[in-house]
């Protein structure tokens, strides 16, 4: 392949950026493992909005004349608007996108194309660029956070009364309302995008000005181009400015949380669709059917945003094992950072925005979660911590022992076949005399889930008051 590609010694360009030490073209393999195009070219508005800000900090420093200045603004602002109709045509010989912007630059504008490169490299022009990317990224998803968040308030404002079973050990627990438990991913969201925040945050200053790694002797002011840009300073060590990307590691890491919860939430949809529980339904829109099965509907969206998940984290840990190794500066290994960068930010996007749908399309069976809830005769016991806090409050005895009697009235329940409330009165005095009919009004699963009012509790109006708190606590 590299004898296909050996030309004589000046006859063709080698290379138009660094031609002047090169005689010969870059081998077919070298050009094929050495071109990111095909993934940076997503980079393009934050390349030429980086070489903009670059342009015009030059020429109010007196770098190049302001008649280049123009020339060359106004020539990246063609570039783009090429980019934009489909006309631009991206070229693998020029490897990235900052060369290929460059490139057509010089084209459409002639020589003053070739002072914009004064005193910028490329490895502190792609670190500003990728963080513009990432900081884009972050934004959009902090929006379409917020909007799953409204999904689930609105439906969780639909059901703050809607009993279901809560569960530990997948096992039934205590009864609670399905407007609850939503309310727990709120919170889950709610921190997911103060990760993102804090990840935007740190990311947010401006490598351009590091040049190669040194900085450079041309009297820039790095503090212009920043502000241009909307960083909020310079970044403060050139070498740093140049090496970092856990500004990148920290988006996805903060994004693989995110997926994992979509991923319980995922799952916790599949268990519900199920006909063991049915508590559920999701309509066409968000299940598919099968091939050979007429009865089937399948909750494919949900097993997707589950399934994703680990890809989401396996970007994550793929580009800290490439960052692992690296010694300071930079290092073409850095140039794998962006397609798991951007598949991570892809896929987190289609997730949220599936998550969402499922929870608008969802309809909640609200007898059959208060079925499951109510348990089945001999099964579940579900109100039996009720009965444990009866003895307590109303008899006086330590928890400990109200435990133990509580266990004997549930076997008790058990071998008669019987659900807590169904036992008669002399049954429950047989294990403890100095019970007497008030006990029944606990052993109910509504009147549960009601006196469970401690703040961030599961009655109703506990939820009600949650739900108004985190509309205004996360501005929804
Ligand atoms: N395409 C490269 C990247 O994404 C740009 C920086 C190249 N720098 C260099 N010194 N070769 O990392």
């Amino acid at each position: 392949m590299a004898s296909d590609t050996k030309a004589t010694a000046g006859a063709v360009a080698a290379n138009s950026m660094w031609g002047g030490r090169f005689d010969v073209p870059p081998a077919e393999i070298m050009q094929a493992i050495n071109a990111s195009i095909d993934v940076d070219r997503r980079m393009y508005r934050q390349d030429i909005a980086g070489s903009i800000a670059h342009a015009e900090m030059l020429a109010a420093q007196g770098i190049i004349s302001s008649a280049d200045a123009a020339a060359i603004v106004r020539g990246l602002e063609a570039v783009r608007a090429e980019i934009e109709t489909g006309g631009f045509a991206f070229k693998k010989s020029l490897e990235d996108i900052h060369m290929n912007v460059e490139a057509r630059l010089a084209e459409l504008i002639g020589q003053p194309a070739g002072r914009l490169h004064t005193a910028r490299s490329r490895n502190d022009q792609v670190a500003t660029d990728f963080r513009l990317w990432v900081r884009d990224a972050i934004d959009a998803l902090d929006g379409q956070l917020a909007d799953l968040q409204r999904a689930l308030l609105d439906q969780a404002t639909a059901h703050a009364e809607t009993f279901m079973p809560g569960f530990t050990h997948l096992q039934v627990a205590q009864p609670v309302t399905f407007g609850h438990h939503l309310m727990a991913y709120v919170e889950m969201l709610g921190r997911d995008r103060g990760r993102l925040a804090d990840a935007r945050r740190r990311a947010n200053e401006c490598p351009l000005g590091a040049a190669a790694l040194a900085g450079t002797a041309f009297p820039i002011d790095r503090h212009r181009t920043a502000k241009a840009l909307g960083f909020d300073q310079p970044a403060a060590n050139s070498i740093d400015a140049v090496s970092a990307r856990d500004f990148a590691l920290e988006f996805m890491a903060a994004a693989a949380i995110c997926a994992t919860h979509l991923s319980r939430f995922a799952e916790e949809i599949v268990l519900w669709t199920t006909d063991a529980f049915g508590y559920v339904a999701l309509s066409d829109a968000f299940t598919t059917g099968s091939s050979i099965m007429p009865q089937k509907r399948n909750p494919d969206a949900a097993e997707l945003v589950r399934g994703k998940a680990g890809r989401v984290i396996g970007e994550l840990v793929g580009l800290m094992v490439v960052m692992k190794g690296l010694p300071l500066a930079y290092g073409k290994d850095m140039q794998e950072d962006k397609e798991p960068t951007f598949l991570v930010a892809d896929t987190l996007g289609l997730c949220v925005a599936a998550t969402a749908g499922m929870v608008r399309d969802m309809r909640p069976d609200k007898a059959a979660l208060r079925a499951a809830a109510e348990g089945k005769p001999g099964k579940g016991f579900i109100t039996a911590t009720d009965l444990a806090d009866w003895l307590v409050r109303t008899l006086g005895m330590p928890f400990r022992e109200a435990h133990h009697a509580t266990g004997r009235i549930v076997r008790l329940a058990s071998e008669r076949g019987a659900r807590l409330a169904d036992l008669p009165l002399k049954d429950l005095q047989s294990v403890e005399p100095r019970i007497d009919a008030r006990i029944f009004e606990v052993l109910d699963v509504e009147r549960a889930v009601r006196s469970r009012g401690s703040f961030g509790g599961t009655a109703p109006e506990q939820v009600r008051g949650a739900i108004a708190q985190a509309r205004k606590r996360f501005g929804l």
